[in-house]
């Protein structure tokens, strides 16, 4: 009997691949397009196994087409772009990539909070420009990050990473969850646990590391903008649909809020055109994982996933335990 036959919807990288093929023949999509969803259905059919990232949606449509399909491994540690229950019902396992990218994320976030606090991507462009004519007192002034509260939405992993990474600027913490944190967790972190709206009532910088549910869609609406403090600033790094994009640039060009930044978006890869327009708004392309070691490490997780699967042990990270 050959080895089992999986497809992955990116090359990965050199090291993993050798890995991955001591278990499994694998086809790899290698262009620099995201693959077609078309290329994606026809793919799958005769597959054993999908290693595939958050822009392909794993759905009753590709299951139906990779009838063949016992695991799907997705590189990332979101996985709301896979219907979880079609893939049990089926008996498809779906894994993901937990804990390898949480510091990578918080440091991207955190990264976006200082850009937009101190106007930096707004500095970088009038510097370029040649139009700038030196120190001056009264411009490019930006609000202190340092001393002020921020408000963490979601205290898992990345959300307590941001919050290990603003004792170092002597912030005040509070955050809201599902479930408290441990009290040795908020003790270390010196995070505060209150209710969501007192977090968007008292906060300086609302974090958002909620995981996008039905619950959480438009968890930040007009009406929790509407709770937050003029001079406050929102910052997304989970998924764009947690914020209604509308309402965000609503409360941008009436001032309800100070600014935003954001790694991700409503419907990506486009862009609301009234964020687009905005000096208060820093804008990045959903790189919160994006460096060499961690993408290389989520890769490495997912083939770990598929390596274990096709060896007959329960891979590390299943989502869920479909019928034999
Ligand atoms: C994730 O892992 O869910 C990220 O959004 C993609 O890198």
């Amino acid at each position: 009997m050959g080895k089992p036959k999986i497809f992955a919807t990116k090359p990965l990288f050199p090291s993993v691949r050798k890995m991955l093929e001591q278990h499994v023949d694998a086809e790899y999509w290698s262009e620099p397009e995201r693959i077609p969803r078309a290329e994606l259905l026809d793919r799958v059919a005769r597959k054993d196994g999908l290693i595939c990232l958050p822009t392909d949606r794993i759905d009753a449509e590709l299951l139906d087409a990779g009838r063949q399909l016992r695991i799907v491994a997705t590189a990332s540690v979101g996985y709301d772009h896979v219907d979880l229950d079609a893939c049990t019902k089926r008996g498809v396992l779906v894994t993901n990539t937990p804990g390898v990218l949480t510091d990578t994320t918080a440091d991207l976030a955190w990264g976006l909070l200082m850009a937009v606090a101190r106007r930096i991507v707004e500095g970088d462009a009038w510097t370029r420009s040649g139009t700038w004519n030196g120190l001056a007192f009264d411009t490019f002034l930006g609000a202190d990050v340092w001393g002020k509260t921020l408000g963490i939405i979601g205290f898992g992993r990345i959300g307590r990473e941001m919050a290990r990474r603003a004792l170092g600027f002597k912030m005040r913490v509070i955050y809201s969850s599902q479930n408290r944190a441990p009290e040795a967790v908020e003790k270390q972190l010196r995070a505060e646990y209150m209710p969501f709206d007192t977090v968007l009532r008292e906060a300086d910088f609302v974090s958002l590391h909620v995981p996008l549910l039905a619950s959480t869609r438009h968890l930040i609406s007009a009406e929790s903008l509407a709770k937050m403090k003029p001079t406050a600033y929102l910052i997304n790094t989970t998924r764009g649909p947690v914020v209604d994009e509308a309402a965000l640039v609503h409360a941008l060009e009436t001032a309800r809020i100070a600014g935003a930044a954001l790694d991700v978006y409503e419907q990506e890869p486009k862009v609301h055109p009234g964020l687009v327009a905005r000096k208060d708004v820093v804008l990045a392309p959903h790189i919160g994982s994006a460096t060499i070691e961690t993408r290389t490490k989520m890769a490495q997780v997912a083939a770990d996933n598929i390596a274990a699967f096709f060896s007959g042990r329960t891979p590390p990270n299943a989502l869920n335990a479909p019928a034999a």
